[in-house]
């Protein structure tokens, strides 16, 4: 009896380290095999027996189980070829970043063994073929992480359904097609949601609105279509938003400023939106960026849309926006509060009525200052040249008279100025001679008179000079030009 129990107890103590090491050769063969199946270019060297397995690059154990992987961390490794099924032999693993490697096929369905996944990196490589059905059997996930791949297919809904603690997902830049699950409404938890860049069609699914943890929302350029849902405007933690290049209508409330006080970028271009800007959105403290080019929108911009001082990124073109005269241009003196202005785009709009003088209290961080094919008259203000910053310069097709002002030379970043068809008159300023960057020059289409100054010459990166069909210009054009 002793004795027998002694073997029990004997066995019994030494079960685990048996079973232990049966599972140690078991998770150390399952790299192997996974090795085996890339081309890992080197990187995986370290991946010999010269070491225990724990300490290889990129693979962490458990604490609680030392023989058993937790971690495979080999983003950015240089791995190619196909990721092998043993990877879901792994079973206890919780993150699995292979992110920037170049592997292709597909993604195995062995992944929906890995029932304590957590976060799954397998962004940036050539993945193709479709979400395997088996990956909604990954209950533990909470990052999904499938982005710039070849995937394709549509959504499954089952992702909505049983992966019920996703927060985020990243599958933008692929090929999915179809709807947008409505079951992605279930995922309480979700933060973060990136489908840009797909071919996903349909309307956005109204129960979206209940995911009040959102602060990541984009859905850009893809083809989605039908009325924008106002339920969205009920995520209040957003704090990126991003629908362009889609076919969307609606309007946006007046009370957005108060609806999304946490915005950053708030992006509806290339869509079918219609109504007023609302001077709400110049309450949003920390508005980065306001993106509602190629719209319908129509009115007067908000006179104090800058007052925040925090706007970087303004894109207005091509909408049915107004200036006149006496009204509309206000919020051009506001924006001067923007001291990290970067772009301000606001051609293609109803504006008309005179320059603002005020756009040269504009910040230097200026790099695109835009204002084409609109009806804007008055000449351009004497201080131009205190935008040191601008990058471009496009004022091309309006009603603009007067000179070129002198001051035009201070602007040394310059790379492109656009000024043709306008009515701009008198002699072409020999300061343009100072812009080291600038690439092309477009002034045809105007009056400017006199001969073309030699200075020109001193452009070394100059591309295009386009200054025909202005009547006035005399003279022969500088040999040095051609240089
Ligand atoms: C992976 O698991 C499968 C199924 O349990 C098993 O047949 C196979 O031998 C395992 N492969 C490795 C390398 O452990
Ligand atoms: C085996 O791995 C160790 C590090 O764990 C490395 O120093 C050694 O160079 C590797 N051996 C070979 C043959 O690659
Ligand atoms: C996964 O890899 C990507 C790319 O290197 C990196 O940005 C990300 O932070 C990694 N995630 C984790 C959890 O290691
Ligand atoms: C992998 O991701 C981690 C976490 O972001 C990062 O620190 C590391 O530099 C990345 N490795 C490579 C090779 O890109
Ligand atoms: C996919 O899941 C089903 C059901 O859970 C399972 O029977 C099958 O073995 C899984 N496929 C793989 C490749 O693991
Ligand atoms: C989209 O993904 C492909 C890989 O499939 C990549 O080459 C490309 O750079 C990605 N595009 C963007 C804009 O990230
Ligand atoms: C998840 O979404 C689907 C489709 O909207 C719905 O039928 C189902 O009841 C939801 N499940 C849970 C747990 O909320
Ligand atoms: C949207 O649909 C049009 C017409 O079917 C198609 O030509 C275009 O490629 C689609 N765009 C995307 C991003 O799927
Ligand atoms: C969400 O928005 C809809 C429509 O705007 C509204 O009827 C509903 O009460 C809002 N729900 C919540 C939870 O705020
Ligand atoms: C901005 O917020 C203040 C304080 O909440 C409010 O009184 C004001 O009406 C808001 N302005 C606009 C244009 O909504
Ligand atoms: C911002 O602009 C508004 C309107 O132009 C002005 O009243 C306000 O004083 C400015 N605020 C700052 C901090 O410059
Ligand atoms: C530019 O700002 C200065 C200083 O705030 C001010 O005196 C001047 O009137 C402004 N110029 C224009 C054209 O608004």
């Amino acid at each position: 009896m002793e004795i027998a129990m002694g073997a029990m107890g004997l066995l019994c103590s030494l079960l685990p380290v048996l079973m232990g090491a049966m599972v140690t050769a078991s998770d150390e063969a399952v790299l192997l095999a996974f090795k085996a199946q890339v081309n890992d270019g080197g990187s995986l060297d370290s991946w010999n027996n010269s070491a225990n397995f724990c300490s290889w690059e990129g693979v962490t154990c458990s604490h609680r189980r030392p023989a058993r992987v937790v971690a495979l961390r080999l983003n950015g490794t240089g791995l190619a070829g196909e990721l092998s099924l043993v990877i879901g032999n792994l079973t206890f693993l919780r993150m699995l970043n292979l992110s920037f490697n170049s592997l292709h096929g597909d993604i195995p369905a062995s992944l929906g063994r890995l029932r304590r996944l957590q976060r799954l990196y397998l962004g940036d490589n050539s993945f193709s073929g479709t979400i395997p059905a088996n990956l909604s059997s990954c209950v533990s996930m909470t990052i999904m992480g499938l982005d710039n791949n070849k995937l394709g297919g549509p959504i499954a809904a089952e992702l909505g359904e049983k992966l019920t603690s996703l927060v985020v997902i990243s599958l933008a830049n692929n090929s999915f097609t179809g709807l947008i699950p409505v079951s992605l409404a279930n995922l309480s938890h979700l933060r973060y949601l990136d489908l840009s860049r797909n071919h996903l069609v349909g309307s956005i699914p109204p129960g979206l609105g209940s995911l009040q943890n959102m602060e990541k929302f984009m859905l850009a350029e893809n083809n989605l279509s039908g009325m924008f849902p106002p339920s969205l405007y009920n995520l209040s933690s957003l704090e990126l938003f991003e629908v362009g290049y889609n076919m969307l209508h609606g309007s946006i409330p007046n009370d957005v400023g108060n609806k999304f006080p946490k915005m950053k970028l708030f992006g509806l271009g290339s869509n079918h939106f219609t109504g007023a800007i609302p001077s709400s959105l110049s309450n949003i403290s920390d508005l980065k960026g306001l993106v509602l080019e190629y719209n319908i929108f129509s009115g007067y911009v908000p006179s104090t849309l800058g007052t925040q001082g925090a706007l970087q990124y303004l894109y207005l073109a091509d909408n049915k926006l107004e200036t006149n005269e006496n009204k509309g241009w206000e919020f051009v003196t506001s924006l001067a509060n923007c001291s990290q202005l970067h772009v301000l785009e606001l051609g293609g709009d109803s504006f008309k009525g005179k320059i603002p003088g005020s756009i040269v209290n504009l910040s230097t961080t200026l790099q695109n200052l835009y204002l084409m094919d609109s009806k804007v008259s008055g000449s351009i203000p004497a201080d131009i040249g205190n935008l040191i910053g601008l990058n471009l310069l496009g004022l091309a097709n309006n009603y603009i008279s007067g000179v070129i002002p002198e001051s035009i030379g201070k602007l040394e970043n310059l790379i492109e100025l656009d000024l043709h068809n306008n009515s701009l008159s008198g002699f072409i300023p020999s300061s343009l001679g100072n812009l080291p960057q600038l690439n092309r020059l477009y002034a045809y289409y105007g009056n400017l008179e006199g001969p073309i100054p030699a200075s020109l010459g001193e452009l070394k990166n100059l591309f295009v000079l386009d200054f025909s069909t202005n009547y006035h210009l005399n003279g022969s054009i500088p040999i040095v030009i051609f240089k």
